[in-house]
């Protein structure tokens, strides 16, 4: 049995400092983090407990699923590396960067996100990164681009090196976690490609899935900010389990039933035999009553 903790859009930000570095997407992102107010519902208390929590709870694997800043400014990156370090030192961690980690064409041309947390995103041997673990295997994948919507798409590089991987004979007898900041279904069970927010190839990625001689047992995402476990369905029927556990930095506001949230899966015999989910209570870290996704938060 391996315990796989699992967090996401923790969001760490801080107050842009040079206006003249501001492009207008981040102008666009400035102003609806600190102007609508999306910024109150992060808490640094959150974001810091969801890393002492998943410490104090020695999992096997940390995944962290992208979204670790706000705007991709290189000082969101060194907090959030601040907050993380003593997890990164002290247990194995697979680290994929989300949409607001390459937020303006500046943050992707500068590799900023590789060069703070490259140590911990496994692409030594290729663009999907990897990390292996007693007898599992993680790949992640980057489908995020600046751009000033919301949306992403898997290069078709990062399409064809997981297909080789799945396809690989020493992936066969392991068991296989796939992290990606987008989900692959939405909330409502239909495929998650929206224009807006969505992944836009979805369609390519699951037909890689069902070609493939290796299927991941799970897939683990963020970016909606939304609790909720899904179902992504191969074209032979096969059905692979998704979880998302919610933004990992929301502060305790149970009145909008928001808060923080992680996960952590038990994995035996190639499939996930169980989810606890832990919610933030405003102090720190409790598992959700009556089990994982039983509250509307
Ligand atoms: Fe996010
Ligand atoms: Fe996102």
């Amino acid at each position: 049995m391996m315990r796989v903790a699992h967090f996401t859009d923790v969001h760490w930000m801080t107050p842009p400092s040079a206006w003249k570095a501001v492009s207008s997407k981040r102008i666009l992102g400035t102003f609806n983090l600190y102007l609508k107010g999306r910024k109150k519902h992060f808490d640094l208390r959150a974001q810091r407990q969801v890393v002492a929590h998943t410490m104090a709870l020695k999992p096997d694997v940390v995944l962290i699923t992208g979204d670790l800043t706000a705007l991709a400014l290189p000082e969101e990156f060194e907090a959030a590396k601040a907050d993380l370090l003593p997890l990164l030192e002290s247990i194995p961690t697979l680290i994929i960067p989300g949409n607001h980690d390459l937020y303006t064409r500046g943050a992707r041309d500068d590799r900023r996100c590789q060069r703070v947390f490259g140590e911990w995103m496994g692409l030594q041997d290729g663009p999907v990164g990897r990390l292996d673990v007693g007898e599992m295997t993680f790949l992640g994948l980057d489908p995020n681009r600046p751009t000033l919507l919301s949306s992403g798409i898997v290069p078709d590089d990062q399409l064809e090196a997981l297909a080789k991987l799945l396809d690989s004979e020493e992936l066969q007898a392991r068991t296989v976690g796939l992290a990606i900041h987008y989900p692959l279904v939405g909330p409502s069970g239909r495929p998650y490609s929206n224009y807006g927010h969505g992944l836009l190839n979805v369609g390519d990625l699951v037909e890689v899935l069902s070609n493939s001689r290796k299927r991941p047992a799970f897939v683990v995402h963020g970016h909606k900010h939304e609790g909720y476990r899904g179902e992504v369905a191969l074209e032979d029927g096969t059905k692979i389990p998704t979880f998302d556990p919610g933004s990992g930095g929301y502060g305790h506001e149970p009145e909008h039933h928001r808060t923080a949230a992680m996960n952590v899966y038990s994995v035996a015999d190639g499939v996930v035999k169980d989810v606890e989910r832990f919610l933030f209570n405003g102090q720190g870290f409790e598992l959700e009553a009556g089990g994982a996704y039983a509250t509307s938060v």
